[in-house]
């Protein structure tokens, strides 16, 4: 009666909820796109629910997506959502814990680390890492196995993007005490951690100590580092921001520089170890695409198939697809939160998103609308090649769209995509090629090496854990690997 009662007309739709403060946190957080789904159907593209106590306006479709992630930063806000979380595990001063336009100039040093020159001595190190991995894991001895694949590839990934983009001193030291130090970090980014990242419980603790340490042993490599002089001949991002200073004249402080560093670990880690479990469980979904891949390197690259090089992946458009269609259905970020400052009235509609609200963006509702994507539930790489009739229905070339930059580099200025797994705006991936780069690499180096299928030769797949900020696979997701002649 009360959401009846005192509805505004111009608020958008309320989803119908029991109880005031838990409202839908409950189902939505069970399965938000499932939650996304049928309250479109009910309501249409713009509804609010009761998130923790905030009523959160939720704006999909390409339309939605443009509306959130194009927001003006007098009307939205993403570091009063994202800052009691990320703050206490990047630590002071960098990302969320600084005005937006420090944000853009932090982006923009990271950014240009990530060059065309760096990308093409990146790929001999993933592939090293991919390789010796798959020679040395216990999982993986003998002709054939069962491996339970998130942790293989959490590992993977780790070892891949430390070693390309932070350097190989900071490598070396995942293999002593970094890992375990990660783990305790991950706790800070469970949702639990929206409403209780203040309280003084145990898995906090361990964040708090798991922080201090790895920023010291950042800074500590700094130093290290900065001895080498010219010594150090390596391209990463870490010798990039000690050599980077602020608009204003200031060269970016060491702490920063290491809050910064835990930072991409943390972003780009949890995004790509997620993909690239979603990828093997895929490609053992379909062993006949695992063949299809190995054929494409056979062909395009010769049949003693030479080390990997950058060049070879535009040489390579299944191997490519493969990310494209997986990052369709299996995005990691499902919510993408921001405050907002002023009402908002919502183009094309009769709403007004009051300044109570926080707004939520879901890309991955527009990525699997049968309006954009045929067969839209159907995991089919195919569909990104010439010819498929699951083709996307969408412009593929966004060439001729206006450009923008925001200070961290030129980017489209339109959100307006059904397909945007790595966001749009301000606050628009900057980790996006490599993240490719990466997956790429790790899938052509696998297909390589292996054959792989469901263990009940079935083409099921699992579920998806959305405990943390981040979804992923729900385990054990476990797959059979047979070794090629
Ligand atoms: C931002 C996705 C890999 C660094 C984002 C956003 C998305 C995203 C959706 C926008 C978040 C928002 O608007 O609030 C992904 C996916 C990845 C990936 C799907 C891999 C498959 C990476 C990697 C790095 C990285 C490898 C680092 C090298 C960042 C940074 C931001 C960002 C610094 C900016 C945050 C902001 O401006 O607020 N990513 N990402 N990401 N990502 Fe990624």
């Amino acid at each position: 009666v009360q959401q009846l009662l005192f509805k505004n007309p111009s608020d958008p739709p309320m989803v119908f909820h029991w109880f005031p403060f838990i409202g839908s946190t409950v189902i939505y957080g069970m399965d938000p796109p499932k939650f996304f789904k049928d309250n479109r159907a009910k309501y249409g593209d713009v509804f609010t629910f009761v998130l923790l106590g905030k009523k959160t306006t939720v704006a999909v479709g390409p339309a939605g997506n443009d509306f959130i992630l194009n927001g003006k930063l007098k009307d939205v806000n993403a570091e009063e959502i994202y800052s009691v979380l990320t703050t206490p595990v990047f630590g002071r001063d960098v990302v969320y814990d600084c005005p937006n336009a420090k944000l853009m100039e932090q982006k923009k040093f990271m950014k240009i680390a990530l060059t065309t020159e760096a990308f093409k001595s990146y790929v001999p190190i993933i592939s090293h890492e991919v390789t010796s991995y798959f020679k040395r894991d216990p999982a993986f001895k003998g002709k054939s196995g069962i491996v339970d694949i998130p942790k293989k590839m959490a590992e993977i990934t780790i070892f891949t993007a430390s070693h390309a983009l932070q350097g190989s001193l900071i490598r070396s030291k995942f293999d002593e005490s970094l890992a375990d130090l990660y783990h305790d970090l991950d706790m800070g980014f469970t949702s639990i951690n929206f409403v209780l990242h203040w309280a003084p419980l145990p898995w906090n603790r361990k964040r708090d100590h798991a922080q201090r340490t790895v920023a010291k042993i950042y800074m500590d490599t700094i130093k290290e580092r900065r001895a080498l002089g010219e010594d150090d001949k390596e391209l990463d991002i870490l010798k990039h921001l000690m050599k980077s200073v602020y608009k204003n004249g200031t060269p970016v402080p060491d702490h920063e520089i290491a809050h910064m560093m835990i930072a991409l670990l943390m972003a780009g880690q949890h995004s790509s170890s997620s993909t690239s479990s979603w990828i093997m469980l895929r490609l053992a979904q379909y062993p006949q695409v695992v063949e299809d891949l190995y054929q494409e390197q056979v062909k395009a690259l010769g049949a003693d198939l030479p080390p990997l090089q950058y060049e070879d992946f535009a040489k390579l458009p299944l191997n490519q697809a493969i990310v494209k269609e997986t990052l369709r259905l299996n995005a990691p970020i499902h919510s993408i939160m921001r405050k907002v400052k002023q009402p908002m009235p919502v183009p094309g509609t009769k709403y007004v998103v009051p300044s109570s609200h926080v707004l939520l963006a879901a890309p991955g509702v527009s990525g699997s609308d049968p309006t954009y994507f045929p067969n839209p539930d159907k995991w089919d790489p195919y569909r990104w090649l010439p010819g498929s009739p699951n083709a996307p229905l969408m412009a593929q070339n966004n060439d001729e769209e206006e450009k923008i930059d925001y200070g961290y580099g030129i980017v489209s200025k339109g959100a307006a995509s059904p397909y945007l797994p790595f966001g749009a705006g301000r606050h628009r991936c900057i980790g996006e090629h490599f993240a490719n780069l990466q997956l790429q690499t790790i899938i052509a180096e696998t297909v390589r090496m292996f054959k792989l299928s469901n263990v009940d030769g079935s083409n099921n797949i699992v579920g998806t854990d959305y405990a943390s900020l981040f979804s992923r696979p729900l385990e054990p997701a476990k797959i059979r690997w047979e070794r090629r002649d």
